[in-house]
């Protein structure tokens, strides 16, 4: 009877809105959030009006988004496949929290989004409703409709009179996904991934070819794993990725073209541009390099990848993903200190940290000059052979 939509004010959710009061019969609510995507949310309350709804959602995310999702998974150090920071991936549960939560203080029964049959979001989008709303329903459009080309869906917006500067989107040649950690490039011009993609394509930053021919420095300071401050300022969260998203963007860092595995079985390509996100994981990692214990280091690794993939599958709010983020936020209770880096034509160079509090960098035992004893070069010996033991029994079998 009544449900709630993730609203952009684009042209495929408002046809939607349009096709859920037609063909449901039901109330809509309309939820549009700021999450840093770049562009302006208030015009949608004037779509949402002059469609019929009464209920109009309209809300700034962007600290809750950067403070409970970015930050978490950046403290893991996630990356899928080797590359894909994650940006989309980490939006969708928040957007599927509030959607829930608004079912609730509206009375809705039922939830809808805007995400194709076969793609990851869908699969986000909806993982993240069960869980937080068992018994809710789910309304996918472009898994139920026939509006199965751009010609189609422009004809039913004609038709019910979706009003026509909606049609003109970003006049991109591309399906994009924007938030405050990235901005992502998909199908189109794209889709054979053998050609490179225009300059034209990027939006967030300069090529590295073109990027400024001064290097920039910067001090990053962390408290328990997240950046708390920017050369001795302090910020925000989302002022912090802000920030970070417009240096990293003039020096050309953050640049991905991939061709990944999505969970619903294909391969596709994308193209990335994640500046800020870039460069925190990397001084995130040298900050980790000199307060975390060699062993909780090299679990997290391990751990790493499955974190990942929970993460771009769609199980933020899964036990297991719960489980392991308290594994990984008692790993940064140790996580303090500050890391410079160089920001230089593509490239994000740690040239320093340190830890006052936390530091297990002992120069004093690392040194090559004489260590008065710290370590005994005797303890190494005997520390070599009892490891090769095996490896020598081995080697006399061998030779029998
Ligand atoms: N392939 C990326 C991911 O699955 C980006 C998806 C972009 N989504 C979109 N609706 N354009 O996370
Ligand atoms: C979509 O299908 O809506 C976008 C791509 C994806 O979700 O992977």
């Amino acid at each position: 009877k009544k449900v709630v939509l993730a609203f952009s004010g684009g042209l495929d959710t408002s046809v939607i809105l349009k096709w859920l009061q037609e063909v449901y019969q039901c109330e809509v609510v309309t939820f549009t959030a700021d999450i840093g995507q770049g562009e302006e949310i208030e015009p949608a309350r004037a779509k949402a009006k002059r469609l019929g709804v009464n209920e109009i959602f309209i809300e700034d995310l962007r600290e809750e988004f950067v403070r409970d999702f970015v930050f978490p998974m950046f403290r893991a150090n996630a990356i899928y496949e080797g590359e894909y920071l994650l940006g989309t991936s980490i939006a969708r549960p928040l957007i599927a929290k509030r959607q829930i939560e608004i079912a609730r203080e509206t009375g809705a029964d039922a939830v809808s989004h805007g995400a194709t049959g076969k793609g990851n979001d869908q699969v986000r989008f909806e993982l993240g409703y069960y869980a937080l709303q068992p018994d809710i329903h789910v309304i996918a459009p472009w898994r139920e409709w026939d509006l199965t080309s751009r010609e189609k869906l422009l004809q039913y917006a004609e038709k019910h009179d979706i009003p026509v500067e909606m049609k003109q989107q970003s006049g991109s040649p591309y399906s994009m996904d924007a938030n405050l950690l990235h901005i992502s490039y998909e199908g189109r011009l794209l889709e054979d991934p053998a050609v490179e993609p225009e300059e034209s394509m990027w939006r967030w930053t300069t090529s590295p070819e073109k990027a400024l021919d001064e290097p920039e420095y910067l001090d990053l300071e962390f408290e328990h794993g997240d950046i708390v401050a920017l050369n001795q300022e302090r910020l925000s969260p989302a002022e912090v990725l802000t920030k970070l998203n417009r240096l990293g963007g003039e020096h050309g860092i953050g640049r991905l073209d991939l061709v990944e595995n999505r969970y619903v079985g294909m391969k596709s390509r994308g193209c990335y541009e994640t500046p800020g996100g870039t460069i925190m994981l990397r001084a995130h990692r040298a900050i980790e390099s000199i307060t975390l214990d060699r062993e909780v280091a090299h679990l997290k690794d391990d751990l790493m990848p499955r974190y990942a993939a929970l993460i771009y599958n769609g199980y933020w709010w899964s036990p297991e993903r719960k489980m392991l983020q308290t594994l990984i936020d008692e790993s940064q209770l140790s996580v303090n200190g500050w890391v410079r880096v160089k920001l230089y034509k593509g490239h994000v160079m740690v040239v320093g940290r340190d830890s006052k509090t936390d530091s297990l960098f002992d120069p004093n035992i690392a040194t090559f000059e004489d260590d008065r004893g710290a370590y005994d070069h005797v303890d190494a010996a005997g520390f070599i052979r009892l490891n090769a033991l095996r490896m020598r029994i081995a080697a006399k079998t061998r030779k029998r």
